[in-house]
């Protein structure tokens, strides 16, 4: 398998050997710390010869540099210095990681000509390191294809950021890297296909974050049967794998502060049940579980780095599968919240789960605010493509919170709409509610069916089934599974409830 770079920090120093990274502004200028790393000013004139120009993440290199013993010398574009924010640092780091292809050693001088470099920026550096080297290879069995090395597998890649204050450095991406984790634990779990994965399978998951000081419960069907979660366990009666619910409980805060939550659909394969999906493309259902699996990781980063607040996490896992057994178009079932729900297709099946989460969370615990995450509806990549998350809220400052923590991480969030005018859309003559309101506005009325079960409580939804998987190759991601929204909501908790 696979393993995660380490990380460590030094003073500037020309390294004697290994694969060196200098980073070089728009324009080409190398600061003094990189110059000594090129005694024979081999780059200058790499960068009078390439289309090389400091672009943010490109790269250069050089092989066996002259009047060096390094394997390799390479330079890193980071754009313009004014526009060094955390997203660019975040991506400089995710094109060190790629520029190192084999590498077993390197070190990358993190000084850039013209910019102020803050602990914070380093520790983003590092971060970004970790999410570019993610790999999900523990099924491929060679380690060599088509007569290639493979340059992910083998021996983890050991990293030396040197800068001008190492400890400060390594305080601020101990955090980082906490995070890291997290995002690595998503992506891992999103990644896995079904078959491994059901919902005892990912509960046992769960469990592991007991060693972080998490407390875990597990609820098994009979419970939740006691407890009345009607529309959760009928999306779950057609499979032969029994549904679980996860609470998780991360206690860093003030003994009687009222904890956040974060809910989140762990559907572990969705073929659509008795409303079947059409074959093409049903392989990316085994991502369904994408919300549940930032609920997990988020929890995860949360207990690493020690996080001052108190935390629920709660996510539904379910497969929807169509069977004899399976709910049927027609059926009416009573949610936990006693409200009744007429079953339109069998295919929106997120909002039925987290219908009685969000009940079941609000009543249980009190929570200051709850979010929720979900592959909800193919509606919302036709509404934002894979470049932001669909947000929907009842209250415009948590929103708010969320779309600065969305700007600042890069993992971006658009608000859309609710309103009347979208929720009797999904009344219907035969009980409180339908499931589905029809095509236009897909992704609205999902989110208006979710809002008739978090009462007062301010909530947020977030539906991630255009950012959370399939997602397209970036500086920071080459996986299938990207781990959205632990950096997220991570932020979100570190910028507004902790201490
Ligand atoms: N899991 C899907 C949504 C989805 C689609 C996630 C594409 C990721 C990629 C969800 O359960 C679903 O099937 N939604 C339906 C709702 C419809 C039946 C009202 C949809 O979006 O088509
Ligand atoms: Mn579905
Ligand atoms: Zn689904």
């Amino acid at each position: 398998m696979t393993e995660k770079p380490t990380v460590t920090f030094a003073k500037f120093a020309a390294p004697k050997k290994g694969s060196v990274i200098v980073l070089v502004p728009e324009g080409g200028k190398l600061g003094e710390p990189a110059a000594a790393c090129d005694p024979a000013d081999i780059l200058p004139k790499i960068f009078a010869t390439t289309d090389f120009n400091g672009k943010l993440a490109a790269s250069v290199e050089a092989l066996a540099p002259q009047g060096t013993a390094y394997d390799r010398l390479t330079a890193v574009g980071t754009g313009k210095v004014d526009g060094l924010n955390e997203e660019a640092w975040l991506k400089i780091g995710g094109a060190a990681a790629a520029a190192a292809k084999n590498a077993t050693e390197v070190t990358l001088v993190a000084d850039v000509a013209g910019a102020e470099i803050a602990a914070a920026d380093i520790a983003s550096i590092g971060l970004g390191i970790l999410l570019r080297s993610y790999v999900f290879d523990k099924y491929k069995t060679k380690k060599e294809e088509n007569g290639a090395k493979q340059p992910s597998r083998g021996k983890a890649v050991k990293f030396t950021i040197q800068c001008a204050d190492p400890a400060a450095a390594r305080k601020a991406f101990a955090d980082a890297e906490a995070v890291a984790d997290g995002v690595y634990l998503a992506r891992d779990l999103v990644n896995e296909p079904a078959n491994v994965l059901g919902p005892v399978e990912f509960a046992e998951k769960v469990r592991e974050l007991e060693e972080l000081g998490v407390k875990v419960d597990i609820l098994t069907e009979k419970e939740l049967q006691k407890l009345g979660m009607r529309a959760l366990l009928g999306v779950a009666q057609g499979s032969v794998r029994p549904p679980r619910v996860a609470i998780m409980r991360w206690s860093g805060g003030k003994v009687r502060e009222k904890p956040v939550a974060f809910v989140g659909k762990g559907v572990v394969f969705d073929t659509g049940g008795i409303s079947i999906k059409p074959a093409a493309n049903m392989e990316d259902m085994k991502g369904d579980m994408a919300g549940a699996a930032a609920v997990v990781g988020l929890m995860r980063a949360l207990a690493a780095r020690k996080a001052k607040a108190n935390i629920v996490g709660m996510i539904g896992l379910v497969e929807n599968m169509p069977d004899g057994n399976a709910q049927r178009p027609g059926d009416i079932v009573t949610s936990m919240s006693g409200q009744t729900i007429e079953i339109i297709n069998t295919d929106a099946e997120g909002r039925l789960v987290l219908a009685d989460l969000l009940w079941h969370c609000k009543e249980q615990f009190k929570p200051q605010f709850i979010v929720n995450l979900a592959t909800l509806t193919g509606a919302i990549l036709i509404a934002l493509g894979n470049a932001y998350a669909g947000l929907f809220s009842n209250d415009d400052q948590l929103a708010e919170r969320l779309a600065e923590a969305g700007n600042a991480t890069g993992e971006k969030v658009w608000r859309m709409p609710l309103g009347p005018e979208y929720d009797k859309l999904i009344d219907t003559k035969n009980a409180d509610m339908k499931n589905t309101g029809g095509r236009n506005a897909g992704s609205i009325t999902a989110a208006q069916f979710l809002k008739r079960f978090v009462g007062e409580t301010p909530w947020a939804h977030l539906d991630v089934a255009g950012t959370a998987m399939a997602s397209p190759s970036s500086e920071i991601n080459q996986s299938w599974a990207s781990g959205f929204g632990v950096r997220l909501l991570d932020r979100l908790v570190a910028n507004h409830y902790e201490g």
